[in-house]
C-alpha cells in the first residue's frame, strides 16, 4: 500500500487514539518542548477510563496534569527520568517515582527492556513526499522507545520543525495518527545578571578558537556565549542548545568548520527555546539531531578535539564532589548529560570540562562551595571526573591536585563571606595550617 493511503487509514481522532491504550501499562512520551500537548490533554480528559498508567519521560516543560491538581493516583503514576519545574514537587513528595540514569543510557533502558515500552506518544512534522515524519526538536530517547513500543501514537503538528539527522519515523511505523497543529512549548531566554556575566566571561576565556562546545541549560551557558563574539570557528556538539547560540551563528563565529567529527554540522539531541530557534532548525541540514546514545556517548563526544563542556551545579565540596541535582534530599533535576559530557571532554584532545557556578545561592545566604555536602545531597559528578571550576571569583583546575590543594583552590574562588568558615573546616579536616595560594 502506498504511504499516503496508509496515512489516511491511520488517521483517527485524539480520543480514538488514546482509547487504544490499555490500563496497567507503560507510556513513554517525547519530552521537553516536544511534548505532545494535545495527546496529553486528551489522556487527562479520559482519565476515568484508565487505571495505573505509568507515564515515563525526561524534562517536564508542560503542565504535568497527571501529577498536579486533583488526585490522579488511581489513574496515572509518573516515573520521572529528570525532575522538571512541573514534576519536581511530585517527585519530592513521592507522588511520582524517579529513575536515575545517565542520559546517554536512557535508550538502553528501553532497548534492553529494563523498562518495557507499551505505548509511545510522539509529536511529529507532517510527512515529506516519501512518507517520513520528523520527530522534530527532541530525538534523544524517543526513537529507541518507538522501536520497542507495541502502540505508537503520533500527533502530527505543522508547527513541528522538520529536523535533519537520525530524526525520522516512517508513516508505516506509526499505528495511529492524530492531526492537530498547535504552537510548541517555548523556553524564554534566561535573565543574565552581573554575576552570571562575570562567570560567563571567565568560561569564555577558556575557549580557544576552533573549539567545539557543549552548553548546559540556563543563564551561565548563555552568559558564556555573550563573551565569545570575537572567537573564530567554533562548533557545537551538545545534548541541547537554546536561543543563545543563534547570535553566534549569525555572526559566523559558530560555523562548525574546524570540527573533527561531523565537520560543518551542529550536532544535538534536543533543543529548547523560542520560535526563532525552531525556525532555525527547520529543514536546516547544518543542524543534525541524533539519538542521545550517540550524541552523549562519552567516546563519541571525545572524538571532537577541543571539546569544551559548560555545566552548572548546586553544591561542591572541598574535595571536588559535585552535586547538581538535589538540595539535600530534595531532587530538583537529574544527572542529565552532565557526566556524559564531563567524561567526553576528558577523552577529547585538548578538551576541558567546566563546572560554572555563582559562588552563593539563595540570594547570597549560602555558599555553593562547602566543606561537606548537605545530608542527602547526591554526587552527580565524582571528584575523579571533575576538572575546571569557575565562579565569579576566578577559574581553578582540580585534575592532578591533592585533596588538600583542591580545598585550597576551591576556597580561593569561593565568596569572601564564607572563606573564613571554609578555612576553619579545611584546617580541621587536614589537621594543618591553611596558607594562601599566593604564598
Ligand atoms: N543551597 C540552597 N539552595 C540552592 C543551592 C544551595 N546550594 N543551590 C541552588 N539553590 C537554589 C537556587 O537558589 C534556586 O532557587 P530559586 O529558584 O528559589 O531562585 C534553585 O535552587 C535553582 O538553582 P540555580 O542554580 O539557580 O538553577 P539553574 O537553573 O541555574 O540550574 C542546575 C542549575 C545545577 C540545577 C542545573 O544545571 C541542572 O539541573 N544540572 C544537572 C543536569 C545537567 O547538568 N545537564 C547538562 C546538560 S543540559
Amino acid at each position: 500500500m502506498k504511504w499516503k493511503e496508509l496515512y489516511n487509514e491511520k488517521k483517527v481522532t485524539a480520543t480514538e487514539a488514546i482509547l487504544k491504550i490499555t490500563s496497567n501499562s507503560r507510556i513513554v512520551t517525547s519530552h521537553a518542548c516536544a511534548e505532545p500537548k494535545f495527546l496529553f490533554e486528551t489522556l487527562i480528559q479520559n482519565k476515568e477510563k484508565f487505571e495505573n498508567l505509568e507515564i515515563v519521560h525526561m524534562v517536564a516543560m508542560g503542565n504535568a496534569d497527571y501529577v498536579n491538581g486533583e488526585d490522579m493516583s488511581p489513574h496515572f503514576r509518573h516515573n520521572a527520568l529528570f525532575a522538571g519545574a512541573s514534576t519536581r514537587k511530585a517527585v519530592q513528595s513521592g507522588i511520582a517515582d524517579f529513575t536515575t540514569c545517565y542520559f546517554h543510557e536512557v535508550p538502553k533502558l528501553f532497548k534492553e527492556d529494563f523498562l518495557t515500552v507499551d505505548t509511545v506518544l510522539i509529536q511529529t512534522s507532517p510527512p515529506d513526499e516519501h512518507g517520513n515524519c520528523s520527530m522534530g526538536i527532541s530525538i534523544d530517547y524517543i526513537k529507541a522507545a518507538t522501536e520497542k513500543a507495541s502502540l505508537v501514537i503520533a500527533q502530527v503538528n505543522e508547527h513541528m520543525p522538520r529536523t535533519m539527522g537520525d530524526s525520522f519515523i516512517h508513516v508505516s511505523d506509526i499505528d495511529y495518527i492524530v492531526e492537530h497543529s498547535e504552537h510548541l512549548i517555548e523556553l524564554n531566554p534566561p535573565k543574565i545578571g552581573e554575576i552570571e556575566k562575570a562567570i560567563g566571561k571567565n568560561c569564555a576565556s577558556l575557549v580557544e578558537d576552533g573549539s567545539t562546545l557543549q552548553l548546559g541549560i540556563g543563564a551561565i551557558p548563555d552568559a558564556a556565549l555573550l563573551f565569545l563574539t570575537e572567537k573564530k570557528d567554533l562548533g557545537i556538539h551538545s545534548e541541547m542548545i537554546s536561543d543563545g547560540v543563534l547570535e553566534l551563528v549569525k555572526l559566523g563565529v559558530i560555523n562548525n568548520r574546524k570540527k573533527t567529527l561531523h565537520k560543518d554540522k551542529m550536532i544535538v539531541t534536543f533543543v529548547m527555546g523560542t520560535k526563532a530557534l525552531y525556525d532555525y532548525v527547520d529543514n536546516n541540514p547544518m543542524v543534525e539531531f541524533h539519538p542521545v546514545d550517540y550524541v552523549n556517548n562519552p567516546s563519541i563526544i571525545g572524538k571532537n578535539d577541543k571539546l569544551i563542556s559548560i555545566n552548572s551545579c548546586v553544591q561542591l565540596d572541598l574535595t571536588g564532589q559535585v552535586c547538581s541535582e538535589s538540595i539535600g534530599y530534595k531532587q530538583i533535576s537529574g544527572v542529565g548529560g552532565q557526566v556524559d559530557f564531563v567524561r567526553g571532554a576528558s577523552l577529547s584532545n585538548g578538551g576541558k570540562s567546566i563546572i560554572a557556578i555563582p559562588s552563593t545561592a539563595a540570594r547570597g545566604k549560602v555558599s555553593r562551595i562547602v566543606s561537606v555536602l548537605d545530608e542527602g545531597a547526591i554526587v552527580t559528578t565524582s571528584r575523579n571526573d571533575v576538572d575546571y571550576i569557575v565562579t565569579e571569583y576566578g577559574i581553578i583546575r582540580l585534575k592532578g591536585q591533592t585533596l588538600k590543594e583542591r580545598g585550597r583552590l576551591l576556597i580561593s574562588i569561593s565568596h569572601p563571606n564564607f572563606r573564613e568558615e571554609l578555612i576553619e573546616k579545611w584546617e580541621e579536616r587536614y589537621n594543618s595550617t591553611y596558607t594562601n595560594l599566593s604564598k
